[in-house]
């Protein structure tokens, strides 16, 4: 009941914006023009369904309460809120980013800043309502599904822009977390399509420990994980501007690593001929291992554990018996 409210807010916010980015001169000169600027294309820029909250403090609260549509409810979508008794909107200069769920109903917002601003979030997101349930988000699954499941695979993103641009590209099976580390919910949801996930981070130390954080998660739900690190200082958005479609597509080819030998290799460098530090890795790899469903996976595991005591130097049938240790 209150779910099907919100959905219809949301869509009538969805259309009002998109009016406002390109059939309006402030729109366009504001807004249009500097995604263009960025690179996205009118046709890319409609299928995402984007759009512009305007300068104006009421611009959308007012058409909408000349509408009728419940105060209460509009509150609840987070596009109006309430500020000393009085309506007003929560997005102002903001480029919109409707967030659909995988039946393509709009369940919620992100309105990124124009530009940089002091003291300015750079998004705003939906607050968590009967629709938006923020641990079980994953933007774009809708428009990612049916490439995901013709490549059995879903590429995983941190942001809305890394998701449109790399469509842009051609790319389609891609998804973005938001950002915040991946929950059990939404690796469930990835694999509800496939089982094999390729997360692509930024290079920095802060996506190597964010890619860290969801392997475990990600083995415990049975899912097949590849890592690509994408070179410093640049995001997917950014990366696939610089070098084109081919030159993306190739990359990920030739950096796509195992995350478990990924962990691995990171562990080993770092402990160099420390043989406590590299004592220290083998349990964790060992941990890492048997968390991979036995019963189902049973070859991978016994895998992960031949080419593990390849790189660690260690005898297969000790790592064999460790691994079981933590069954
Ligand atoms: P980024 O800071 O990498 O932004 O945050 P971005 O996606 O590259 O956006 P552009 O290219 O600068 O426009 C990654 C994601 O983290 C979430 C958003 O989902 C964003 O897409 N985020 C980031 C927030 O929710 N709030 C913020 O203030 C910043
Ligand atoms: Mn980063
Ligand atoms: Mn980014
Ligand atoms: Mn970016
Ligand atoms: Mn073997």
């Amino acid at each position: 009941q209150t779910a099907d409210s919100l959905y219809i807010i949301n869509s009538f916010a969805q259309q009002f914006f998109s009016k406002q980015l390109f059939d309006t001169e402030e729109g366009q000169a504001v807004a249009l023009s500097y995604l263009k600027e960025r690179g996205f294309r009118e046709d890319i820029i409609q299928k995402f369904q984007l759009g512009y909250s305007p300068r104006q403090r009421d611009a959308f609260t007012s058409e909408a309460l000349k509408q009728q549509y419940n105060a209460e409810l509009l509150t609840k979508t987070g596009i109006v809120a309430e500020r000393n008794g009085e309506l007003m909107d929560n997005y102002r200069e903001r480029i919109i980013f409707p967030v659909h769920n995988n039946t393509g109903k709009i369940i919620g917002f992100g309105a990124r800043i124009i530009g940089k601003k002091e003291n300015a979030p750079k998004y705003i997101n939906t607050p968590e309502n009967e629709v938006y349930i923020k641990s079980k988000i994953l933007y774009g699954t809708y428009f990612a599904r049916q490439s995901i499941d013709k490549n059995d695979e879903c590429l995983l993103v941190e942001g809305y822009t890394d998701v449109i641009s790399l469509h842009q590209a051609g790319i389609e099976n891609v998804v973005a977390s938001g950002g915040t580390s991946l929950t059990p919910d939404q690796l469930r949801l990835i694999k509800k399509y496939s089982n094999n996930l390729t997360i692509l981070y930024d290079g920095d130390a802060a996506g190597v420990k964010a890619a860290m954080r969801g392997l475990d998660l990600a083995l415990e739900e049975g899912l097949n994980v590849h890592l690509v690190l994408i070179p410093d200082k640049e995001d997917p958005d950014s990366y696939v501007n610089k070098v084109g479609a081919s030159g993306f597509i190739e990359f990920i080819k030739q950096n796509k690593k195992d995350v478990i030998l990924f962990q691995l290799e990171v562990m080993l460098k770092d402990a160099g001929n420390d043989t406590t530090k590299k004592a220290a890795a083998v349990n964790i790899i060992a941990e890492s291992i048997s968390r991979i469903n036995k019963v189902e996976d049973f070859t991978r595991q016994q895998d992960y554990i031949h080419k593990s005591a390849e790189l660690l130097k260690i005898d297969e049938a000790g790592l064999h018996s460790l691994v079981n240790k933590f069954i």
